[in-house]
């Protein structure tokens, strides 16, 4: 691996994506943010550059490019986009890369927040079946909320959920969510954590719903 990583956000663009694209900027890091539409992507991106709490420059890049010059990978997609996404761009992740999946399958039908029923368990597992076994995975980022991760200038004060099949997957996972001001990793063990970290943010959407407020997250005391 170079010596800065580069770290690729898929759905850099969208919500949760932008959060992580730019707080890891500020903390120094090689950053691309993989779209379907670099153009428009990079309208998004020079938008942000312009703050002043910009870090180093972002790059931005198609889908497959930005997977392609990865160390880090990061699926900030929706959920139903992610079977497509893997598909098409299975062979282009490098050996020994990281990726972290990002992605809650959740849905709000009639207005009813619920998870969906997936086949492999979680949607960390689905992305399991759909990457090459080369690749190490882990998922993360799960529970922050998109609206505070936005907030670059502001440190966090919550824990992130880690989960992982190996040490290696989790280990440099944690060293990603150390790179954020405030925010403490909390190693869960297995890949199939995932389906209790996803029941977690349908908790805090919940929360977030029934106080009327915006941030509810998570922070595990006896550490
Ligand atoms: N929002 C939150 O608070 C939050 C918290 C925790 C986890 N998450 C998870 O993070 C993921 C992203 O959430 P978000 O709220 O940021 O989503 P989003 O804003 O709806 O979408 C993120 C980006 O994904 C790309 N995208 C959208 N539809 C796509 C499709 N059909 N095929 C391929 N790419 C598509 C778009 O980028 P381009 O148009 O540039 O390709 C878009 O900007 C989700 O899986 C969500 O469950 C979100």
């Amino acid at each position: 691996m170079s010596e800065t990583p580069c770290i690729a956000v898929l759905g850099g663009t969208g919500q949760q994506g932008r959060g992580l694209a730019r707080r890891f900027s500020r903390a120094g890091a090689r950053v691309v943010v993989g779209s379907r539409d670099p153009v428009r992507a990079s309208r998004s991106v020079a938008g942000w550059a312009s703050s002043p709490l910009a870090g180093r420059r972002v790059e931005v890049a198609e889908n497959g490019a930005a997977i392609a010059q990865a160390d880090i990978a990061i699926l900030a997609v929706p959920f139903a986009s992610l079977a497509a996404i893997l598909e098409e761009q299975r062979h282009r992740f490098k050996p020994g890369s990281l990726v972290i999946d990002v992605t809650v399958p959740v849905t709000f039908s009639d207005g009813k927040l619920a998870l969906l029923d997936v086949p492999e368990g979680s949607a960390a597992e689905h992305v399991k079946q759909r990457l090459s076994p080369d690749v190490r995975l882990a998922a993360s980022f799960k529970t922050i909320p998109a609206h505070l991760l936005d907030e670059v200038e502001l440190p966090l004060d919550c824990d992130e959920f880690v989960c992982g099949d190996s040490d290696e997957a989790r280990s440099r996972t944690s060293a990603l969510v150390q790179m954020i001001a405030g925010l403490r990793p909390v190693d869960v063990g297995p890949l199939a954590r995932a389906r209790s970290l996803e029941h977690l943010t349908v908790l805090a959407i919940a929360i977030n719903r029934r106080l009327k407020i915006h941030d509810a997250r998570f922070r595990v005391v006896g550490l």
